[in-house]
């Protein structure tokens, strides 16, 4: 198939990657300030595990192709994929100027019947808006959907979320645009992957329910974590025992300095706003909301009751991306905490796998906040570690010369990554885990 997609930014790319290595004729198109050299080359401009090969191997095969010529794009196929940015407004709304835009410029080049899919993730709606521009603008009454298919990537496994999805939710209104998503997804639908048919604005719904309600679940095991660490009990114990139930589950109950990124910040808020226009005061989620900021203040405030004075304190970081195996600080709870722990006059010693340039272009390095490409420099002569992302080589790490290198053996765990009875040598502090305690299972 023949398939145009708006926008390479992190979804837009990875989907047209993807959808070219399902066989199909990708033309991605970016705007004209764009430089597309490192792209056509088979790069990627952010760090995504197995992109980077898919994409060259797809261009080497012919099935992708970039340009900034958005006209061109539009004629070149009948399936448009709208992947660009829906950036949040101050207010928290979504602003939809580029998908209204988008919409404007497919209906001055409508010649055909086209089936035109939100990816961005939009408020509820959304799509009667795209249809009635595309009405307003195009010059012809040709017949065309609108359809929405929202994504569920996740960075750092977006290739892999992609190419086997827990489900692939699609919302149209007629049988020929199910009929265009049937092709599209027939790999999927022939491997027994759930393709959902909705509505479109169900399906512009779930995304925002799906993601609200994994945030919540953070801020919930937050919450249990700030009661476990009081009463002495071990969140993780006591995550897998309510995670057990099937009913609940084990994911997202990681207990530690709550979630970042460019997704749930955003779509919480853009939730919470959505519900406010349609009259419904959505409190679970500002609570949700409030708890996770909180989560940040609290850490600064452990670092403050485990070394007293932070001035002059030599502070290890590890850990500056919102989550592991990705280079992107939107949002993390990396930037709030050392932002604090500056203002309080800490020497920071800063290390991340590969969220170091992305950090620099916010926290240019300076006398007080320096930047290591190794993890145990950064720790020399350390007066504390923090730990703020949970990357595997953080898990894997040489203790026993983590404690040398340091100057006091202090730990200070967002993430709670070690286990307890490899931790007398150090000063050991965690997320909620009170008395650490490991759960067995009866065999
Ligand atoms: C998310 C959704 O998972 C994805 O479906 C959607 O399309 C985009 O938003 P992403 O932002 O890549 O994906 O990150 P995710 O893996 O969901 O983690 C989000 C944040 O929650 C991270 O900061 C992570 O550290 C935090 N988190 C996650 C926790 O604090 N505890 C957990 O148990 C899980």
């Amino acid at each position: 198939m023949k398939i145009t997609v708006i926008g390479a930014g992190y979804v837009g790319l990875v989907t047209a990657v993807c959808l070219a290595e399902l066989n199909n004729n990708v033309l991605c198109v970016e705007r004209p300030s764009f430089d597309l050299s490192k792209l056509e080359k088979g790069i990627s401009h952010f760090y995504e595990p197995e992109l980077d090969e898919l994409l060259a191997k797809n261009i080497k095969g012919n099935r992708i192709e970039f340009t900034v010529d958005l006209d061109k794009a539009i004629d070149f196929s009948d399936v448009i994929f709208i992947c660009v940015g829906t950036p949040q407004s101050d207010t928290g709304k979504a602003d939809l100027s580029q998908v209204e835009n988008i919409a404007r410029q497919i209906a001055k080049r409508l010649n055909s019947y086209k089936l035109i899919i939100e990816k961005s993730t939009v408020p509820v709606n959304t799509h009667q808006w795209v249809k009635k521009t595309i009405k307003r603008y195009a010059h012809s009454d040709l017949d065309f959907d609108v359809a929405s298919n929202p994504e569920f990537l996740r960075e750092g496994s977006a290739v892999s979320d992609f190419m086997k999805p827990d489900r692939i939710v699609v919302g149209v209104e007629s049988d020929r645009a199910k009929r265009v998503f049937k092709e599209i997804y027939s790999p999927f639908i022939e491997e027994g992957y759930p393709v959902l048919i909705t509505t479109p604005a169900a399906s512009e719904l779930i995304k925002h329910a799906a993601n609200s309600f994994l945030a919540l679940k953070i801020s919930y095991i937050n919450m249990v974590a700030e009661l476990c660490e009081k009463a002495n009990v071990d969140i993780n114990m006591v995550a897998d025992g309510i995670g057990y139930d099937k009913r609940v589950g084990r994911a997202f109950l990681n207990a530690g300095i709550g979630y970042g990124g460019s997704c749930f910040p955003k779509d919480v808020k853009a939730f919470i706003n959505i519900a406010e226009e349609h009259g419904v005061d959505f409190t679970l989620l500002k609570e949700v909301e409030r708890v996770n900021s909180k989560k940040r203040i609290d850490f600064v405030k452990k670092v403050e009751e485990v070394l007293w004075i932070n001035k002059d304190k030599n502070i290890a970081v590890w850990g500056l991306s919102f989550k592991p195996n990705t280079d992107d600080i939107r949002e993390a709870p990396s930037l709030d905490i050392i932002r604090e722990l500056s203002n309080k006059g800490a020497n920071l010693r800063l290390y991340d796998p590969q969220a170091i340039t992305n950090f620099k272009s916010v926290f240019p390095e300076n006398n007080r906040v320096k930047f290591f490409k190794n993890k145990y420099d950064a720790i020399k002569n350390a007066d504390a570690l923090l730990i703020l992302t949970e990357w595997d080589e953080f898990k894997k790490a040489d203790l026993d010369k983590m404690e040398t290198l340091m100057n006091l053996p202090i730990i200070i765990d967002g993430r709670n990554l070690y286990k307890s009875n490899k931790m007398e040598k150090f000063e050991y502090y965690n997320v909620g885990r009170g008395k650490i305690n490991e759960l067995e299972v009866l065999k």
